[in-house]
């Protein structure tokens, strides 16, 4: 099946088109770098021709309310559109646990993106996961001898593990609100982090930050851990810490 990726460039999205091509299916990429501006709502339609199904991972990096929901509005917005007049049949989204819990600027965002895919016309599945075991590594991004981690109750997953089930979705009928993915186990982040530091031989200390505003309480005390009982990836955190040593 001819399946869009968009945001296939990004981190997620590599490894979905590898398990998508693995499957046997033929992914095509969505992203500025491939011509593609969700934003801007350029080289879309030409793009969808002869798709089925479109699995929505771009990202904008921003901790910004403003930013996080113009940018999840308009791409949504023009995506969806384009989508409808393709007869796309399946439109898949990738969400995160919790955002409803937690009031962060970023996290209004990804609600914004999950309400349009919910009003739209095409047939939807929305799956939300946890943070990937990569989310570590941006509280490290600054050099120096002093980083920051918020304290932050997560469940992270291995990405590769997170592509796989977004893969797997495009074989079955749209399901609305799939069941939540989370990693294994339980991580405090600031632990994590001090661990990822330690693995790359990064000689800094890592200070616990508790987020300003209503977004640190339920931050710190598991709001962004999943409800259900729901599907596990299997790669812990330390397993990925030593993959990615060797
Ligand atoms: N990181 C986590 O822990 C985590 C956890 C759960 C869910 N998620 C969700 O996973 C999704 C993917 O995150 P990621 O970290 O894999 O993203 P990423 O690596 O930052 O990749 C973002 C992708 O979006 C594309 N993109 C950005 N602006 C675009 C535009 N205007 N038009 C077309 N394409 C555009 C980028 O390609 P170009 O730059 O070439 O345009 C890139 O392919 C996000 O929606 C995020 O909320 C993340």
């Amino acid at each position: 099946m001819r399946v869009a990726v968009a945001g296939g460039t990004g981190l997620t999205g590599r490894h979905l088109v590898t398990a998508l091509a693995a499957a046997g299916h033929e992914p095509v990429v969505l992203a500025r770098s491939r011509g593609v501006d969700l934003v801007a709502g350029t080289g879309i339609e030409q793009a969808l021709d002869g798709v089925e199904t479109v699995i929505d991972v771009t990202d904008r990096k921003t901790v910004r309310r403003a930013g996080a929901t113009a940018f999840f509005e308009s791409a949504g917005r023009h995506l969806l559109a384009a989508e409808r007049r393709a007869g796309v049949r399946h439109h898949v989204a990738l969400s995160i646990v919790g955002i409803d819990r937690v009031d962060l600027g970023y996290y209004a965002g990804k609600r914004r993106q999950e309400e349009l895919v919910r009003a739209g016309e095409v047939p939807w599945t929305v799956l939300r996961t946890t943070q990937f075991h990569e989310f570590a590594e941006r509280f490290l991004a600054a050099p120096g001898p002093l980083a920051v981690a918020p304290r932050m109750l997560s469940q992270p997953i291995a990405v590769r593990e997170v592509a796989a089930a977004l893969a797997a979705l495009v074989d079955g009928p749209p399901q609305g609100m799939a069941a939540e993915l989370a990693g294994p186990r339980e991580e405090q982040m600031v632990d994590a982090v001090r661990r990822l530091a330690r693995a790359r031989g990064r000689r800094c200390l890592v200070l616990p930050l508790r987020m300003p505003g209503a977004a640190g309480r339920p931050m710190a005390s598991g709001s962004l851990l999943p409800t259900g009982p729901g599907p596990r990836g299997t790669q812990t955190f330390d397993q990925w810490l030593a993959e990615q040593r060797g």
